[in-house]
């Protein structure tokens, strides 16, 4: 037997845009039902990097979820890049008009969000499927366990949140699909150390790219440059802690080592899908878009996909009508271009592409020599890294 549930809002994925919306509509009244195939620990505890704009940190506080993160954050006014030995330190706090970057990671965003959120949510359900998306009374059909009966959703908008594997992004007819996959990926570590440096290090070195980032007072994450297809198993330990000596070398400075108690490869891509509706159905976060991690966009671009959608179902019940969901694709689609344009000028800038000839590589040097000396190139990396503001 089939059960059928109604809601205003079926939202799909307990990640940061099906929360964020969640969170956003039910301040104004407006229902939702979150479903994730995900258990509700998977999604605590999975360790995903965070570097949250300013006004992702202002929603969070506005939303009465930034009482953690003032403490437990670490807010940064600057980052450094490295070429070779030489750094550069970017004051983004100065360059930008006093805007900051906060390092506080995305399950800990998903942490606060889920602990607040009111309104119902389904975890570990299974066979999620779509259907009469084109109907005033589009369905989420899923399981609650593996023969458990056929669940049914009824409501009057999908909110695909479901990441670039889930089951939304197909259903969007017309689509076009832009990718490109970088010949290279990132080993990350996770040290039992307190921090080498008080903000984080983004390197290009002729053996590739290294980031140091942290974590809390006493672990820290680092990432060096790995082929595309190696494998953690690839890295022992004093490979890793060589590797990144010599990428974050620099005059006077001492890297601080520790227990290394977690290793993990990701591959780099940028992916977008242009167009992010169809009928009833809204996608949103990494179900539309991939960034690579460089530039540390991805979450606050769920994020804002997740405020402009809100945006359209608040004025569409309010009985203003279409005019802001309609929208969606194209609002949303400005501000992603522009970040999947700084991401991979960032991932671009900062590795060694092995597809690239000497002259390119060169050329790469040459642009961050600009970045120290030019105000005016410094300000422009700056204001996309600290976030370019909200439309509307
Ligand atoms: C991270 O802390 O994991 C991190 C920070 C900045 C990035 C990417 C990852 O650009």
């Amino acid at each position: 037997m089939s059960h059928l549930t109604r809601t205003q809002v079926a939202i799909v994925g307990a990640g940061p845009a099906g929360l964020f919306l969640a969170h956003l509509l039910r301040r104004r009244g407006i229902e939702s039902v979150v479903l994730d195939v995900r258990s509700r620990e998977q999604i605590e505890t999975t360790i995903r990097a965070g570097v949250l704009e300013q006004w992702t940190v202002d929603l969070m506080t506005e939303l009465g979820l930034g009482e953690r993160l003032s403490r437990e954050a670490h807010f940064h006014s600057g980052i450094t890049l490295q070429s070779g030995q030489t750094r550069c330190h970017l004051d983004l706090e100065e360059l930008t008009g006093g805007k900051k970057v906060t390092v506080y990671p995305q399950h800990e965003v998903l942490r606060d969000l889920l602990g607040a959120h009111q309104g119902p949510m389904e975890f570990s359900v299974q066979d999620v499927a779509l259907q009469d998306l084109d109907t005033a009374r589009p369905r989420v059909t899923f399981r609650r366990s593996p023969d458990g009966p056929l669940e049914t959703l009824e409501a009057d908008f999908v909110a695909g949140c479901d990441g670039s594997q889930g089951v939304s992004r197909c259903h969007i007819e017309g689509r076009t699909e832009y990718q490109k996959v970088y010949p290279f990926g990132w080993l990350g570590i996770l040290v039992e150390a307190p921090p080498s440096h008080h903000e984080l290090i983004y390197a290009r070195h002729e053996r590739g790219f290294a980031l140091l980032s942290t974590r809390s007072a006493s672990v820290q994450r680092l990432y060096i440059q790995c082929g595309a297809d190696e494998r953690v198993d690839d890295y022992p330990d004093e490979r890793v802690w060589q590797e990144l000596r010599e990428r974050l070398a620099a005059p006077g400075w001492h890297l601080t080592e520790g227990r290394i108690f977690q290793k993990n490869v990701v591959g780099l891509r940028s992916f977008v899908t242009d167009r992010m509706q169809h009928h009833q159905l809204f996608i949103a976060g990494d179900a539309a878009h991939i960034v690579p991690p460089t530039g540390a966009k991805g979450l606050n671009l769920a994020v804002a996909d997740a405020v402009y959608l809100y945006r359209g179902l608040e004025q569409f019940y309010a009985g203003g009508g279409r005019a802001r969901l309609d929208a969606y694709s194209d609002t949303c689609l400005r501000r992603i271009w522009r970040a999947e344009r700084f991401s991979w000028y960032m991932t671009t800038l900062l590795h060694l592409n092995p597809q690239e000839n000497a002259f390119e590589q060169r050329i790469h040097v040459a642009d961050l020599e600009y970045l120290t000396h030019s105000r005016a190139a410094a300000t422009s990396l700056a204001e996309n890294y600290v976030g370019l503001p909200l439309e509307g």
